[in-house]
């Protein structure tokens, strides 16, 4: 049997497979009626434990389209879901011959990753909490790609709510892949997630830099702007100055609304959010900028914007039938994309030694405990870094123990490169590497004198 392939994140795909997606996408877009054998036989399963409109409806079109069938769970609160039965069997159960391939959005980060482990048939992440969107993102990519011809070296600005959007980290992942720039403007607070910057930094090259926003008008007045580049320092030596980097010009601004649901205060509104309308596109900077959002908005975008030839959003979520098409077909086994070239597989460990040490209280490891192995990334070896192979958030740790000599060292201590990564366990601190039975290091371990 060959072996299931699932897109839980978008470094799932190499980016000559992304590029394969869009030409099936490009194709399909041509007449979305025609394609009506793809998928005969195929059923596509939706899993929604979180509200949707165009995730999930976008998805059963495609299937339908592709001539598949669709077993729709729109709301798993009507599952046995409610009877407090775990995600793991209910993946289990479903892709045990119910359905070909499973469409899955749950409010825990990491849900769809775990789903992918217990699952015989690909599963497909439409969203897990504040995590990552990979197929939204490649609907925002496709877009640019269709609007722009290209997406190496594009200027993206990513405004709004940057912390709890999840388009916004696989977009902002996506598109430091593909040699795009990113400009972040979020709402005050709402920064991106430090795990995601320190992702963009050690696994895509790239620069966090200051950027000078005078030039974007009211979009960035109240925001401190940062550009993201992969572009090396001294090439951007040029164009920047103590204020920082200078936009002078946008390709696309993308809208978030605030994630609300996901605030840590609850449900609510917030005052003062930023807002796009007649005015702040006036400016020269954004003459020519697509304007984009994932939707549902709220004021975010105002309706008077709507009309202008820019604002491409209805037409994004448009787009995001043909994509999907294309991901469906892919994923059953029916389109195939043409490339050899796959996205290297990070290996992940478990965690075998102690509690979890997943810090994020809403990750999947925690939600479902009882059936969750925790298990981490090496996001780095040199300096020692790991992340939450779920969630992605960072470990926090201050030693480091062997799972073997059960020896615990400092976590800057070189002694740690000669343990073996399956058998680095990560510890809070040497009182907890004691209680578990770790003896320090004979250099010494601070706070064990
Ligand atoms: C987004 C989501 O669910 O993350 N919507 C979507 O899938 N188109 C964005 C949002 O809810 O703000």
């Amino acid at each position: 049997m060959s072996e299931v392939r699932h897109l839980v994140s978008i470094d799932d795909l190499s980016l000559p497979e992304v590029r394969a997606l869009f030409d099936h996408a490009a194709h399909f877009a041509q007449d979305l009626r025609a394609h009506s054998a793809i998928c005969r036989g195929r059923i596509a399963a939706s899993l929604f434990y979180e509200a949707s409109t165009r995730t999930r409806l976008s998805f059963e079109s495609a299937m339908l389209r592709l001539g598949g069938g669709i077993l729709t769970a729109a709301d798993m609160r009507t599952s046995s879901a409610s009877k407090g039965e775990s995600l793991a069997d209910t993946v289990r159960v479903v892709s045990g011959g119910y359905a070909d391939v499973i469409v899955l959005r749950h409010p825990s980060e990491g849900a769809a990753r775990l789903a992918a482990q217990y699952s015989e048939v690909p599963v497909v992440n439409a969203g897990d909490g504040s995590h990552e969107h990979p197929t939204q993102t490649l609907c925002d990519l496709y877009n640019l790609w269709v609007e722009r011809g290209r997406i190496e070296g594009l200027d993206v600005v990513l405004a709004g709510d940057l912390r709890y959007s999840r388009t916004i980290h696989s977009f902002a992942y996506a598109l430091a892949r593909f040699g795009a720039n990113v400009v972040c403007v979020p709402q005050p607070g709402f920064e991106l997630p430090g795990y995601v910057v320190q992702r963009l930094r050690e696994e895509f090259g790239v620069e966090p830099q200051r950027a000078d926003a005078s030039r974007l008008g009211d979009l960035a007045s109240r925001s401190d702007a940062v550009y993201l580049t992969p572009q090396k320092p001294h090439q951007l030596s040029l164009f920047t100055d103590a204020r920082g980097f200078s936009i002078e010009h946008v390709d696309a601004v993308y809208m978030t609304r605030p994630q609300t649901e996901r605030h840590p205060g609850g449900e609510g509104t917030l005052e003062n959010y930023l807002q796009l309308g007649k005015r702040t596109l006036a400016v020269e900077s954004l003459r020519d900028a697509v304007v984009m959002h994932p939707l549902p908005r709220r004021d975010e975008i105002a309706a008077d914007l709507d009309a202008d030839p820019r604002s491409i959003y209805f037409k994004q979520a448009a787009r995001g039938v043909p994509i999907r098409m294309a991901i469906l077909g892919w994923l059953t086994g029916a389109l195939d994309l043409a490339t050899s070239q796959r996205a290297p597989e990070l290996r992940a460990y478990p965690v075998t030694v102690g509690a979890n040490p997943c810090p994020n209280a809403t990750c999947i490891s925690r939600t479902e405990a009882r059936h969750v192995t925790p298990m981490l990334r090496l996001a780095s070896r040199l300096p020692l870094r790991a992340h939450c192979a779920y969630c992605s958030h960072e470990i926090p740790f201050g030693v480091v123990g062997c799972s073997t000599t059960r020896v615990f060292h400092d976590r800057d201590s070189v002694e740690l490169r000669k343990v073996r990564s399956d058998h680095l366990v990560f510890l809070r601190d040497a009182a907890e590497a004691l209680r578990l039975g770790f003896t320090p290091s004979v250099r010494g371990v601070a706070g064990t004198a």
